[in-house]
């Protein structure tokens, strides 16, 4: 293997075991120069000072005032050591909470205690993506980069913003869709001083267009085809095992977009187990909505499989000509994962591997039933991150997830990302309900909290409350 022919401890190397070439970390690259594949950032672990217990994670919860074991992401520094310390890029994520939620977990069907809900939300711009985008930073202040790019449905744009704004280290350009972004989202890259670049396209058609634009200019990329951004989310994972004292869970659940989370999980937890510090490897179930579902159409539909890293992809062009022959986009109000050709496709496959996992789809409906049930749960959500639950709920109707399996769905986004959406769910005003979900075939808000209207009369106010309270 090419892990012995270098000398450095940290390096960037192709996916493709067939290929397999490496590159040092100072490159930048986000695909393999060699064949075309997709990069991980590899570690020669026998070389390096790896942890040989969790301890010394749990310890670093005395020294907090020191930002790189306050951050939930540097903490785990040992774990994704491609950086040196005076590189690290920080400001405060990860700070993240695993709960169990037994509300959630009877509508998913399972029994008390065992689902858990991991809350991204309370990252600083509100999703799991400051977990990448630190990661992403603390590299591309490794090799000096001034300005960074992104294609985004939001998320990743208003992250990419506040890391500009609060480090001013590089100037950030966003490339949305348009129409394609929620206002939440939007409102942050405005307001944090990104350049803001609608294109006449969706996402696809914007990812496309930055990789380009990046390629031929130089400017940095921090979408997840960036191997260093997969780094920082493999801390999701061990956020959740720390928060369970290091016990595996049964099952881990999320939403699929570009797939660079579930991808990051799944080598996460081969590394963590190449490493001794697991003996086995949760399940891993990635849910697509049923309007952008590429993956869960080729993996579960129609076969395709990592297989060792001997991926046959003739499936995979077939399909994509199938979308561009009958004008096929992306279609869903979960507006983060509105993704037809998702990026991380082939890592996802190997992840999908690694961790004997499963693909589902789930309706706009199934979403937001699902949402809702989140939001009266406590947390909250946006809509794409509902997509988990929804999706264990369907795994465990199929008897596929027990009900006493331990399982973590992962909530990726905050609830205020996408407040229309919501507001149209529990509306009182019909056209609003059909302007906004009926068109999507949403037909009924299953847990509507509706608003009640009175007169502005004391009395009437008293008798609402006596009424519904
Ligand atoms: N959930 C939320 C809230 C997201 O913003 C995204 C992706 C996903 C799930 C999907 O994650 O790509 O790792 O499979 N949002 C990207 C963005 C595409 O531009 O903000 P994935």
């Amino acid at each position: 293997m090419a892990v012995a022919a270098r000398t450095d401890l940290a390096f960037q190397q192709c996916i493709a075991p067939a290929c397999g070439a490496t590159f040092s970390v100072d490159e930048v690259l986000t695909s393999c120069p060699s064949c075309g594949n997709l990069l991980d950032v590899t570690y020669d672990w026998d070389r390096l000072p790896a942890p040989s217990s969790f301890e010394v994670f749990e310890r670093k919860w005395m020294r907090r005032s020191d930002p790189l074991a306050l951050s939930g992401v540097w903490r785990f520094h040992e774990l994704l050591p491609f950086a040196p310390r005076e590189s690290v890029v920080t400001i405060g994520e990860g700070q993240t909470l695993l709960s169990v939620s037994d509300g959630v977990g009877r509508y998913v069907g399972m029994n008390s205690g065992q689902l858990h809900l991991q809350y991204e939300g309370l990252n600083p711009s509100g999703s799991f993506k400051d977990n990448g985008m630190s990661a992403a930073f603390s590299h591309a202040r490794m090799i000096g980069a001034t300005r960074a790019a992104c294609a985004s449905t939001g998320n990743t744009s208003a992250s990419l913003a506040v890391y500009c704004a609060v480090t001013r280290l590089m100037r950030g350009i966003i490339f949305i869709g348009s129409g394609k972004i929620s206002y939440g989202k939007l409102s942050q890259a405005l307001d944090y001083g990104a350049l803001t670049i609608q294109i006449a396209g969706d996402f696809d058609d914007a990812m496309a267009r930055v990789k380009e634009v990046a390629s031929k200019t130089g400017i940095y990329l921090v979408n997840s085809v960036n191997p260093f951004r997969l780094e920082g989310q493999k801390t999701i994972m061990y956020r959740v095992l720390e928060s369970l004292g290091w016990e595996v869970p049964d099952w881990i659940v999320v939403p699929g977009g570009n797939l660079g989370n579930s991808s990051s999980f799944g080598k996460a937890f081969a590394e963590l187990r190449h490493l001794g510090l697991i003996d086995r490897i949760p399940r891993l179930a990635v849910i697509n909505a049923a309007g952008a579902n590429t993956l869960h159409e080729l993996f579960h539909n129609r076969g395709l499989r990592w297989n060792g890293g001997q991926a046959d992809l003739a499936p995979v062009c077939h399909y994509y000509d199938e979308l561009d022959r009958e004008n096929k986009r992306a279609d869903t109000l979960a507006s983060a994962i509105e993704i037809n050709r998702p990026v991380n496709l082939n890592k996802c496959l190997r992840a999908l591997e690694v961790c004997d996992g499963v693909v589902r789809e789930v309706t706009e409906q199934e979403i937001l039933d699902a949402k809702a049930q989140v939001g009266a749960g406590g947390l909250g959500c946006e809509p794409a991150s509902a997509a988990s639950v929804a999706g264990a709920r369907k795994l465990v109707n199929e008897g596929v997830i027990g009900r006493d399996d331990r399982v973590v769905c992962i909530l990726t986004g905050h609830q205020l990302k996408d407040p229309n959406a919501t507001v149209a769910y529990h509306t009182t005003d019909q056209n609003l309900f059909n302007e906004v979900l009926g068109s999507r075939g949403v037909s009924r808000a299953s847990f509507a909290n509706r608003a009640v209207t009175v007169g502005n009369r004391f009395d009437d106010i008293i008798q609402a409350i006596d009424l519904y309270s």
